[in-house]
């Protein structure tokens, strides 16, 4: 078989077969098919699509590329959640105790940001001591005897995708249905959970710009997910703006501890109870989605899911008193509010541009060699469609350096004030 048969063959709007996917997988994470003729494969599937049975094929190429998670240890069903993208997208913080304290089990492993803020395992690590490189036999121990964990994906999880994710990075092949469905779902299979509940995002600050393209996205790691024997549902919801109020690694971790303290933004607090309603079902817990909502309120309202986050922390080498005084993570030099210039209802808050602001502040990567600030980063006051007075803060800004002009002048492009505004519908579509 030669690749470049194979570049023409997609070129030219044909399907591969099985035989096909499997030896360009297997080529490229052995390094015998080279960057340029991968390239333009990925370029193919970009402008061609690929069918369903392709996409299945692939995806499963891909996660049996390195290790393949073996979770039978671990008593139960486990349940993986997984987003696709966000700015503030606190959930798996706030989720996976919260789940675990009305038993579910939550083997879950995160991957790192890069561009906007810190991904899960950036948010963990801003509470100090807490480790994320845990050994997979440490890992199932935890997650037996208390029924969560969240760590670092292990170095041979799915080596094509992160070979060929470092490849669509830069030959702008990222936003490719059947690459970003392949690549989501090689790793979720290749860890070994029974059951994943996708939030599979949609609006500025996603992948997904529009819901048609954000249902297709979810629609197929949907098929896949069951293909590959894995119980699988995608909640579609909104990115617009940001989720809940905080964008920043520290901040993420306090609005988190006040969410399970019942105190958190409505719209963040929403988002954890319908994913977790979904992943209590799942894993049996509860016979009703309404069942289990319910649950999950007791777990809060008693505090077991704030005790299960400290347990967490506890577990994972980190400072549990912080849940007392999470304030003390917030060691930014200044903080700075963003007043108004005009009244009147806050009509749009640009997600990924936010991020962007965050990430100049320190928050996010803009490369995989950055490190993040996890200080930095900001607090919303407001959201669409609030009423705001002329001067009034609209966020404050936690910065480390004083001179943020740049930044200023980018969320204020990016926060429009008009005459009316609505809240965005924060779920659009469940698919099952
Ligand atoms: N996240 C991934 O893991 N892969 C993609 O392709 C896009 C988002």
């Amino acid at each position: 078989m030669r690749m470049v048969d194979l570049i023409e063959k997609k070129r030219d709007g044909q399907a591969l077969t099985d035989e096909e996917i499997q030896f360009i997988v297997s080529g490229y994470t052995k390094g015998d098919i080279p960057d340029y003729q991968m390239s333009a494969f990925l370029m193919t599937v970009f402008y061609k699509d690929m069918m369903d049975e392709e996409i299945t094929t692939l995806t499963l190429a891909m996660a049996n590329s390195g290790e393949m998670i073996d979770l039978s240890s671990i008593q139960g069903i486990k349940v993986d959640k997984h987003s696709t993208g966000g700015v503030g997208d606190t959930t798996t913080l706030i989720l996976a105790p919260l789940v675990a304290s009305v038993g579910v089990s939550v083997a879950k492993m995160s991957g790192r940001g890069l561009g906007y803020t810190g991904g899960t395992l950036d948010k963990l690590e801003a509470i100090p001591g807490f480790h994320v490189e845990i050994p997979d036999e440490d890992f199932i121990r935890l997650v037996n005897e208390s029924h969560v964990a969240v760590i670092g994906q292990s170095g041979d999880l799915a080596p094509a995708d992160k070979k060929l994710y470092a490849l669509r990075d830069v030959t702008a092949t990222v936003n490719s249905i059947p690459l970003i469905a392949s690549s989501i779902m090689s790793k979720k299979i290749a860890a070994g959970a029974d059951t994943i509940v996708l939030d599979v995002t949609t609006g500025e600050g996603a992948f997904m710009k529009n819901i048609d393209e954000a249902r297709r996205l979810a629609e197929t790691m949907v098929r896949i997910g069951h293909l590959a024997n894995r119980q699988t549902m995608a909640v579609i919801s909104d990115m617009s703006q940001p989720l809940g109020e905080a964008i920043g690694n520290s901040l993420e971790v306090v609005e988190a501890i006040e969410t399970l303290r019942g105190k958190g933004p409505e719209d963040l607090m929403e988002m954890c109870y319908i994913l977790g309603s979904q992943m209590v079902v799942l894993a049996k817990k509860a016979d009703t989605l309404d069942e289990a909502r319910a649950m999950l309120k007791e777990a809060l309202e008693s505090g077991k899911a704030l005790d299960k986050f400290r347990e967490m922390i506890r577990n994972q080498g980190g400072e549990e008193s912080i849940i007392e005084a999470p304030e003390r993570l917030l060691t930014a030099k200044y903080q700075i509010e963003l007043p108004a210039k005009t009244a009147g209802v806050v009509q749009k808050i640009v997600a990924n541009e936010i991020g962007i602001a965050a990430m100049l502040l320190g928050a996010g990567r803009a490369t995989k060699e950055d490190s993040v600030d996890h200080a930095v980063g900001i607090k919303l006051h407001k959201k669409v469609g609030m009423p705001v007075k002329t001067g009034e803060s609209l966020l404050t800004i936690y910065s480390n350096s004083e001179s943020i002009e740049n930044v200023k002048e980018l969320l204020y492009k990016n926060i429009e004030i008009g005459s009316s505004g609505t809240e965005p519908e924060l779920i659009h579509d469940i698919i099952t």
